[in-house]
């Protein structure tokens, strides 16, 4: 098995609370790891500081083997690692092929500046990576006028278009539609196997979770509390009492047995 992600003895403090907690845990190359956990569980601190936009506290990351502890956010793009937001972060007041057009240059290129033009390269990544979301046919439109999953493909595009070895989404779901968390799952699918990706997000929308992921992690106060499969972790007692609640459970199960536009490809 090899190791994309190594997560040792990470805690990120702010003040006298720790956000996350003496964490460890490994994410292997090719799988989805699904992060689940209740609000201020620390997940997104956590993608955070392994995306390098915080600095940890104690502890140390490996990215493919190399120490990334101290290293800058776009040091830790350029060593293909990319990441989307909880909230929505795509350049407005470009067009979708813009969007996707300079992050394929910074992603790809280690340059400051662009230069007069972009270059092949970067066209051939935006293309490519248009046709994979589904959004090729708006590619002259502006970011501001598009809807909620259209902005989400393009956040999750633009992260694709860096050209990443592990692609990291914070609650890619958030706020869509059953027929929209769908559609969302089969790109993922798609992108999995067309680029062969390694996989980590975070979603409280469980269902879209127990679809895509291989493993999950369960943090509750910065700290792990399940790491395993989705089957155990619907068994736990832990998780059970602290996230999903007997409810929770039994409308997973019911989700997941009754449709399912999310489960099946
Ligand atoms: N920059 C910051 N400064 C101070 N405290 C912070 C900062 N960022 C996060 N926190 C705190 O850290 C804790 C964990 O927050 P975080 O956003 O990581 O949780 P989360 O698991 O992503 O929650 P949610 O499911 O609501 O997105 C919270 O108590 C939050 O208030
Ligand atoms: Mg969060």
């Amino acid at each position: 098995m090899s190791v994309a992600l190594d997560i040792v003895n990470l805690t990120k403090r702010y003040g006298a609370m720790a956000a996350v907690k003496d964490l460890s845990f490994q994410v292997r190359q090719d799988e989805i790891l699904g992060i689940a956990g209740p609000n201020g569980a620390g997940k997104t601190t956590l993608f955070d500081v392994i995306s390098g936009l915080a600095a940890p506290s104690e502890g140390r990351i490996a990215l493919f083997g190399e120490d990334i502890t101290a290293c800058r956010a776009d040091e830790i793009c350029h060593l293909g690692l990319a990441r989307t937001f909880q909230l929505n972060a795509v350049f407005d007041s470009m067009t979708v092929e813009e969007n996707l057009l300079t992050t394929a240059y910074f992603g790809r290129h280690h340059r400051s500046f662009p230069g007069l033009r972009f270059d092949r390269q970067s066209r051939i990544d935006c293309d490519e990576t248009l046709e994979l979301v589904g959004l090729a046919d708006l590619r002259r439109r502006p970011a501001l006028e598009l809807t909620v999953l259209q902005r989400k493909m393009l956040m999750l595009a633009g992260a694709l278009a860096t050209s990443p070895r592990i692609l990291m989404l914070d609650e890619p779901v958030g706020g869509l539609t059953h027929d929209e968390i769908g559609h969302c799952a089969n790109v993922l699918r798609r992108v999995r196997q067309e680029r062969g990706m390694t996989i980590v997000l975070i979603e409280h929308v469980m269902s879209f979770v127990t679809a895509l992921a291989d493993r999950v992690l369960v943090l509750h106060h910065g700290a792990k509390l399940y790491e395993g499969s989705v089957d155990g972790m619907t068994r736990s007692e832990e998780v059970v009492s602290a996230y999903l609640g007997a409810s929770g459970v039994r409308a997973l199960k019911q989700e997941t047995e009754g449709q399912d536009h999310v489960a099946t490809a």
